[in-house]
């Protein structure tokens, strides 16, 4: 079977009440269309037709990929003309039509649907719900099969009883479909072309309409509004949170977490309260993550603890390395097995050798620290003149006393020291001592000012 996807995503969105186009508003961190493409890769179709309308360019921008063909629908004449724009561009056996505003979609379900399809039967994925209100109703006959779709507006008393609603998600065997798209009107209430009439034409010409639904209805949820918007986001994150938990992983609160992006887990991983994951994260065994941390795009390897209040960015932390409380890894920050990285700690650039420590109040960027190198409180890199960036570099076994500022670029060797606050300008060899600071006076009998008498 081949396969082509149509996305619908020309619609306007008023209620959102935002100059951003409806599908371009996030969801844990990636747009709606963002997901409903993710899902559409994964089914491996051979084409992925967009179709755009409202905010044409900015969505055509936002998702470009070589794998996407973007269709302009100029006028919103309703989801049967949308389908139609895409009409030219499809090829494959089977057409599976998906929305850009209904981001939680499972892989599984759109699989379970597509096993309907043959040349003489189309699947419908419909939902049964309390109150579908503003859904179209899937209308059966004696025999419990599907005759035709009745939008709400156009529905009659008995068929807005029908608690069995349109969730707008079908697929159809494609030889079929021009024909009938070429024959949709727009006489019903809101004056539409109706991708839904396609059902009741199918019916006349005797093919069969199966039906699947999803395993749980917030999968077929749209947003229209903010409201909307915020319930699919507390939805995907207890499905997160819950993926999470049946893989071994700890969470002391699974509402008071937060995955916006790809996250990879071992086991016996412990998480608190208020962590969001961000981009690509690798969480290794045994890794304890504390409250209130932001890890990003990063990698944290086997028995890593992060203590709470860190912001963590494209770092790679090695086996049982410890950073925080609040510490900051910026993009580039290693750091190797049993490293430690304390409290106020910055870190851009930065590659820490094995068991090497900064334990407090330190930044470090564009800097190589050897293996169990000690840098004391207070040290900072100056890496930055105001035009370029230079590096320093700390061989093995280096102490750098409290409070140094190390002056780039600048190299100390293997087993040197430096004193407490000094500025070190120039290179120290190996196992030297350097002494960069003004050398202490005692003054006798100092008077401190007074205070000047006003007149
Ligand atoms: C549609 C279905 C309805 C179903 C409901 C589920 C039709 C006629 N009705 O109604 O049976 O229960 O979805 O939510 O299909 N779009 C375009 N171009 C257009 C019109 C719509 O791209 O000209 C896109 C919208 O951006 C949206 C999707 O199609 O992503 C659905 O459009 P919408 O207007 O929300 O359809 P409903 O009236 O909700
Ligand atoms: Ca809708």
């Amino acid at each position: 079977m081949s396969l082509d996807i149509v996305i619908l995503a020309a619609g306007q969105g008023t209620r959102m009440r935002s100059a951003l186009p409806k599908v371009l508003h996030p969801v844990a961190g990636d747009s709606m269309l963002g997901h409903v493409i993710h899902s559409a890769r994964q089914l491996q179709p051979q084409g992925i037709h967009v179709v755009i309308g409202h905010g044409a360019e900015l969505v055509r921008e936002s998702l470009a990929a070589d794998d996407l063909n973007f269709v302009l629908q100029d006028k919103q004449l309703g989801t049967g003309h949308a389908v139609a724009q895409a009409l030219p561009e499809l090829t494959a056996d089977t057409v599976l039509i998906l929305y850009g505003d209904v981001p939680l979609i499972e892989v599984d379900t759109l699989k379970r649907l597509l096993a309907l399809v043959t040349p003489t039967q189309l699947g419908l994925l419909t939902v049964t719900l309390d109150d579908p209100t503003g859904y179209g109703r899937i209308v059966r006959d004696a025999q419990g099969k599907v005759t035709a779709i009745v939008e709400h507006k156009d529905a009659n008393d008995a068929q807005k009883a029908i608690k069995e609603g349109n969730t707008g998600i079908l697929a159809v065997p494609a030889a079929r479909l021009a024909d009938w798209l070429g024959r949709l009107s727009n006489n019903n209430a809101q004056g539409e072309y109706y991708l839904t009439d396609v059902i009741a034409m199918a019916v006349g010409d005797g093919l069969v309409v199966a039906t699947e639904q999803p395993h749980d209805p917030m999968e077929v949820q749209g947003a229209n509004d903010r409201r909307q918007l915020a319930e699919l986001e507390r939805h995907y994150q207890l499905r997160e949170a819950r993926r999470l938990m049946a893989l071994g992983v700890t969470l002391r609160d699974p509402a008071r977490f937060d995955v916006r992006g790809q996250v990879t887990v071992g086991r016996d991983v412990l998480i608190d309260i208020n962590v969001i994951l961000e981009g690509r994260v690798e969480i290794e065994d045994d890794v304890v993550i504390g409250p209130n941390c932001v890890i990003k795009d990063s990698i944290l390897r086997k028995g890593v603890v992060i203590k709470a209040n860190s912001h963590i960015e494209g770092a790679v932390l090695g086996e049982h390395s410890d950073a925080g409380p609040f510490a900051r890894l910026r993009p580039g920050s290693v750091l190797e097995a049993r490293a430690h990285v304390g409290n106020f700690v910055e870190l851009k650039n930065a590659h820490l050798g094995e068991a090497a420590k900064v334990g407090h109040l330190t930044y470090l960027g564009d800097a190589e620290v050897g293996a169990r190198t000690n840098i004391g409180a207070g040290t900072i890199t100056c890496n930055y003149d105001g035009a370029n960036k230079f590096k320093t570099v700390l061989g093995e076994d280096v102490f750098i006393g409290s409070n140094n500022s190390l002056v780039a670029p600048v190299d100390i060797l293997a087993g040197a020291t430096t004193a407490a606050g000094s500025t070190i300008t120039q290179n120290v060899e190996a196992a030297q001592l350097a002494v960069g600071r003004a050398r202490q006076r005692n003054i006798d009998g100092w008077k401190r000012p007074e205070k000047i008498k006003k007149s």
